[in-house]
């Protein structure tokens, strides 16, 4: 196993047009607690994760994704990262330094290799969080992020030679080739992934439910709001996990998961999962048939925020 110096996802941070649609969203419909608020900014948290915020919605005049942020084990690790990236020409945004978020702690910015602008942080006090109530349908915890990627060959080289994350499975699809490459930064079978699309932009966030039976009850409360579902609810093959997926106010892909397979690293070996056969979309056979409609509707608006670090 390789010794990593990023140990997990933190949180996803976006900016958009109508912040109070968005936060009445994320906060009333999907399930998110608001922890620290300022004119046109809120951090919002899970109840049941120990991070301080898990997506953080900002207020500008374009839609864009802010950034991804990843946990480090330590301030040396975060320090080793930095070096190592800009030994190796990757354009930081910002040296490591004191955090002024909550819980404190201590990170840097930088772009990767598609334009996405990526913190990195350790040290930062952990929230006082909460064990997830029977039949509680809002979420545990951050599970992962999809991004969009013309080339994801190119992008998963970036991930596994900076910053050590591996494949865990890759989709493949007669007629497209590799449409999706499952990342891990630790035994969680990803924690981040990179989807075929057209453009670089982000492709969904999900968030984890305590069980099935608070996915589906969370899945049911957003269905009967009118929420547009894109896809679900399912089981995938890869991954083992559920998914129902939805549309933000904004046009971003946003999902709710619960079971997602956790995997010994010493051990694991990837596969390839055909996409045109349909058990390996969806074991349950309960969701909508993946089409080429429901493919477009993730690939999200262009980013026009790309090797452009957010203002705050
Ligand atoms: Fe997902």
């Amino acid at each position: 196993m390789t010794d990593r110096l990023i140990t997990h996802l933190r949180h996803v941070d976006l900016a958009v047009p109508d912040f109070d649609k968005q936060r009445a969203f994320y906060t009333e419909m999907w399930g998110l607690t608001p922890v620290a608020e300022d004119k046109g900014i809120v951090f919002l948290a899970a109840e049941g994760s120990p991070e301080q915020y898990i997506v953080r919605l900002r207020k500008d005049t374009d839609k864009r994704l802010d950034l991804i942020a990843y946990g480090a084990g330590s301030r040396a690790d975060v320090d080793a990262l930095a070096q190592r990236l800009g030994t190796a020409g990757v354009q930081l945004a910002t040296e490591p330094d004191t955090l002024a978020t909550a819980g404190g702690g201590y990170g840097f910015r930088f772009f990767d290799v598609d334009g996405r602008t990526i913190e990195i942080s350790a040290d930062v006090t952990d929230r006082k969080h909460r064990k997830i109530e029977e039949r509680e349908s809002i979420p545990v915890r951050l599970s992962h992020v999809v991004i969009n990627s013309p080339d994801p060959s190119r992008t998963q080289a970036f991930y596994e030679e900076h910053l050590d994350f591996a494949l865990s499975d890759t989709l493949v699809h007669p007629h497209v080739g590799d449409v999706m490459k499952f990342m891990r930064c630790n035994p969680q079978h990803h924690s981040m992934a990179i989807a075929k699309g057209p453009h670089v932009s982000l492709h969904h966030i999900s968030f984890e439910m305590r069980g099935v039976d608070e996915y589906m009850r969370g899945t049911g409360r957003l269905l009967r709001a009118g929420t547009p579902l894109v896809w679900g609810p399912g089981r995938h093959a890869a991954g083992d996990n559920t998914f129902a997926y939805f549309l933000d106010p904004h046009g971003n892909t946003i999902e709710y998961t619960t079971e997602l397979e956790m995997l010994d690293e010493d051990t694991w070996h990837p596969s390839i999962y055909d996409v045109s056969l349909p058990e390996n979309q969806d074991q349950w056979g309960t969701a909508n048939p993946f089409e080429e409609l429901v493919s477009k509707q993730s690939f999200n608006d262009v980013d026009p925020g790309l090797f452009l670090a957010p203002p705050i």
